[in-house]
């Protein structure tokens, strides 16, 4: 795409840093800050620390009228391009304002007035400050040891070979040419996977990976906790929830940086040297309006062509300035007259989300009823394609329009007005599709071709330029959204949940557990290694207090191990919230699972769980398992997974209990690995008897027998009689399924699925679960897959339809 379209809205922003950047260069530069030396505001133009190779330049940069950020910028691209800020949302004066690294060994900030703005926090370690040719700004110690560097702190911009962790995030700038924080953040969340966030005065809320789509969907993992992610030198990203992209231009030696965009869009960008122009070579939403948030509350993004935020008719800009403010309206809401309002309807627009409710095939006047009948229903849409869908809006976020969205919103306006009903399509012109916008379109303008009018000019401006978008995308976007809401699955920063989370697991006396419990009073269940009773703690929380016997000793290691159990957090890991240890008396605490252990919901005759539930349970099962195995802070083998191990929350979702034991009674044995045999017969694999080395295949090979039980929903795991031979009905089956799927019988999905489901299944799933239970019962631990293979294989069918029902014969 030419460079000249995308490079025209920049002019009037290029001249004032090509006319900045050419005074710098006149100075000599310094290639290191010693301790007791300073830069100050006033010498910004010719004082300032340089990159060896000279690409990038640390100092004072000017980022309004008297006011300057600590910064490191490109030395000489035409574009301003500022990489790192220290003081983005606290500017110093352009007058007496210094960075230091004083002798204390801190590197300060200090404003006009002597206030600290900002410091490195390095008491007694900064020695010498350079610039590394990365655009790493590092702090060094006397022995040459890093102490401090900028890597760790980044704003908007990630460069090549700086590492992205849990511990950062980038934040986009408020505006195009503004420097303070914005409201888009890149960050890992609390499941490992790498997101986009839209943190927005109204709302909150996800743009990147793909919302609608489950996270392997989007080609993630989530079990991965390293939470790192690196740009390499030739231009190709990796993160460790298997996010990948790369450049265009994907090679060597040439200039890249990763910014998160003021849209909210992730760009990759590579600079042209001949012109110092950067080019964008990848970026996170080629459709810039799919960003959410973008044109704020009750505003609209549409393609003119360039996305471009407008109000919708009867509404104005609330701050021209700030479009993330988005819209208001021009008019006083008013339920005591509804007869008042009427509705404009705004052809191939939709806003995504914040529906109070939607119907199916319902006439467009029933619709409009509905919305009209309810003061709080802002607008409704109504989707044309397929079956026609009725949705009411209690709130007008992420508006759009683009020509691919078969319907309209509806929006109610008071008829005072005078809006006319339907604001116009366009009128000869056609609609570009895909030409035009594409991924060569750098940062769209939210605020650049702002018209907040009501008439059919903009409207139809609008339209005549507008891409299209697959209605069916449209679609699942909005239905989906609703499933978000439904399920209460906002997007959450989690983080202090989970400190709530750690600070809440802690050490109980014997008598506050013994008057939690009455005395022992109702029992759950009981085990191996002991009896389970129900208890409510002080605060009110259900717990299930496990008894521990004599085998589990010493204090000291009992405690370390259990505080390490403890901070395990998976949602498929029943929560330990804390334990007892009073000389002999070992007890561990729980969370209290409703809904009792498989076995009872699936061995039981009065009431088994419906195909979807055991799908559920499988997967999380697996994605249990895989977190133990593989995510751990310490690698835990279960060795006793079986289906009374395996408890049901209210909705079904499962949670591995008992984990962390065979290791606890491990340490109270006799010191050599694995001495005692655990586990359950029937659910464990053969190296148990064989002596050979224990493997998280083990629980592989538990967990298998486990899925087929599922699916079959009998025990497979006890052993029958057979011409006087003892034989696992384990065994009876294998040999059954195997025989016909070696004669190539069709039947062989619905002859071993539990009858009991009387078809109601889905045969793919059912397939792919009996082909995984076998091959995890492989008797040669090598040919068992781990259970991270399993939890993928298993997502690949995670999204299939509801049911589907089997002929039967
Ligand atoms: C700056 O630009 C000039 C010419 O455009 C180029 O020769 C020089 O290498 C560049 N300097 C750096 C540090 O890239
Ligand atoms: C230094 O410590 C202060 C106060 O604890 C904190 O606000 C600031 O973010 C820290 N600075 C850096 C660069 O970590
Ligand atoms: C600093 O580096 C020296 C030599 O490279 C090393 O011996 C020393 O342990 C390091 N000190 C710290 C605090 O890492
Ligand atoms: C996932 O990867 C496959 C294969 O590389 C690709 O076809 C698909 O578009 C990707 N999905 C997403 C959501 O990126
Ligand atoms: C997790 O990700 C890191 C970094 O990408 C990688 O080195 C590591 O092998 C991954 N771990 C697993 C279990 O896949
Ligand atoms: C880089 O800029 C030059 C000069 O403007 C132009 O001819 C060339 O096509 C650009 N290269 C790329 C990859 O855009
Ligand atoms: C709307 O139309 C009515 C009657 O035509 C007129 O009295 C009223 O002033 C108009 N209102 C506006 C806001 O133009
Ligand atoms: C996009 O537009 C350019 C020039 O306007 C044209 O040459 C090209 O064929 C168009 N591409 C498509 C896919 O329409």
């Amino acid at each position: 795409m030419s460079n000249s379209i995308r490079r025209s809205p920049f002019i009037p922003f290029l001249l004032f840093p090509i006319f900045l950047l050419s005074t710098f260069a006149t100075s000599t530069p310094r290639d290191s800050l010693n301790r007791g030396s300073s830069l100050s505001v006033e010498d910004y133009a010719s004082d300032f620390l340089t990159s060896p190779d000279k690409w990038f330049t640390c100092g004072f940069y000017p980022v309004g009228t008297n006011a300057f950020s600590f910064s490191i910028w490109f030395t000489n691209v035409t574009e301003k391009t500022v990489v790192w800020m220290a003081n983005r949302d606290r500017p110093v004066n352009g007058r007496r304002s210094r960075i230091s690294l004083r002798k204390d060994g801190t590197m300060v900030l200090t404003d006009a007035d002597g206030s600290i703005v900002w410091s490195t926090n390095t008491t007694g370690k900064g020695f010498q400050a350079e610039l590394l040719n990365t655009g790493n700004l590092v702090l060094r110690d006397r022995h040459g040891n890093l102490s401090w560097q900028s890597f760790d702190f980044p704003t908007d911009t990630l460069l090549p070979l700086q590492p992205f962790t849990r511990n950062t995030r980038l934040i986009s700038v408020k505006a195009r040419g503004q420097y303070s924080s914005g409201h888009y953040i890149l960050y890992f969340d609390n499941d490992n996977v790498l997101r986009l966030m839209y943190d927005g005065p109204d709302i909150t809320t996800l743009s990147w990976p793909n919302i609608e789509l489950a996270v392997f969907r989007n080609n993630r993992t989530s079990y991965n906790r390293t939470r790192i992610a690196v740009l390499d030198e030739q231009g190709s990203f990796t993160s460790s929830d298997n996010t990948g992209f790369y450049a265009t231009d994907l090679g060597y030696g040439i200039r890249r940086r990763l910014t998160i965009d003021f849209d909210g869009n992730l760009r990759l960008y590579s600079l042209n040297q001949s012109n110092g122009l950067w080019i964008v070579t990848w970026e996170s939403n080629p459709q810039s309006c799919f960003v959410r948030g973008l044109c704020g509350k009750n505003g609209i993004c549409g393609y003119t062509p360039k996305p471009t935020c407008l109000c919708p008719p009867g509404y104005k800009t609330s701050d021209p300035s700030d479009w993330n403010k988005g819209c208001e309206p021009m008019f006083e809401k008013n339920c005591d007259n509804p007869e008042d309002m009427t509705f404009v309807e705004l052809p191939h627009t939709d806003f995504y989300g914040f529906d109070f409710n939607r119907a199916y095939s319902i006439p467009l006047e029933t619709c409009r009823d509905l919305c009209f009948n309810m003061c709080a229903c802002e607008a409704f849409t109504y989707r044309l394609s397929g079956e026609p869908y009725c949705f009411l809006k209690a709130s007008l976020f992420n508006g759009y329009n683009t020509p691919g969205f078969e319907g309209s919103v509806y929006l109610k306006v008071p008829k005072s007005l005078n809006l006319t009903s339907k604001v116009s399509t366009p009128r000869g012109s056609n609609p570009t599709c895909g030409n035009g916008t594409k991924s060569n379109e750098a940062s769209p303008t939210p605020s650049g071709n702002f018209k907040s009018k009501k008439n059919k000019s903009t409207w139809g401006y609008l339209y005549s330029f507008a891409l299209s978008i697959g209605a069916i995308e449209a679609l699942i976007i909005v239905s989906s959204w609703w499933c978000l809401f439904r399920r209460n699955e906002m997007p959450t920063l989690m983080e202090n949940g989970y400190r709530a989370m750690m600070s809440q697991f802690r050490k109980f006396t014997y008598a506050e557990l013994n008057k939690a419990t009455k005395m022992f009073k109702e029992e759950l269940g009981r085990g191996g290694s002991g009896g389970v009773y129900k208890g409510v703690l002080r605060d009110g929380r259900v717990v299930a207090v496990k008894r521990l016997g004599d085998v589990f000793q010493g204090e000291e290691e009992f405690w370390a191990e259990v505080s390490t159990f403890g901070r395990i957090n998976h949602m498929n890991l029943v929560r330990m919230w804390g334990f007892c240890a009073e000389k002999t008396k070992k007890l561990l605490v729980y969370e209290y699972v409703e809904n009792g252990s498989l076995d009872k919901h699936l061995f039981s005759n009065t009431s088994f769980l419906n195909w979807r539930e055991r799908f559920r349970t499988a997967l999380g099962t697996a994605k249990g398992l895989a977190y133990l195995h593989h995510e751990c802070l310490e690698w835990v083998i279960h060795c006793d997974v079986k289906p009374e191990n395996i408890l049901l929350d209210g909705d079904f979702e499962p949670k591995i209990s008992d984990f962390g034991l065979a290791k606890l009674s491990q340490r109270g044995g006799s010191g050599s690995e694995f001495s005692r045999i655990r586990g359950t017969k029937g659910y464990m694999a053969p190296e148990w008897a064989l002596n050979l080395p224990i493997t998280s295949k083990v629980d592989v090979y538990s967990y298998g027998v486990v899925i087929l039980e599922i699916v079959r929903g009998i025990r497979l795991s006890n052993w029958v009689m057979m011409d006087g031979e003892e034989e696992a009905e384990m065994t009876r089956f294998l040999r059954m399924v195997k025989r016909k799927i070696q004669n190539g019988e069709d039947t062989w999905v619905d002859d071993t699925v539990d009858p009991r489901l009387k078809g109601q299944f889905n045969r793919n799933q059912a397939a792919l679960m009996i082909e995984v239970g076998i091959s995890c019962v492989d008797e040669d631990r090598n040919r068992r897959p781990t259970m991270g293979m399993v939890v993928q294989a298993l997502l690949e069918c995670e999204d299939e339809p509801e049911l589907y029902t089997a002929n039967i014969p």
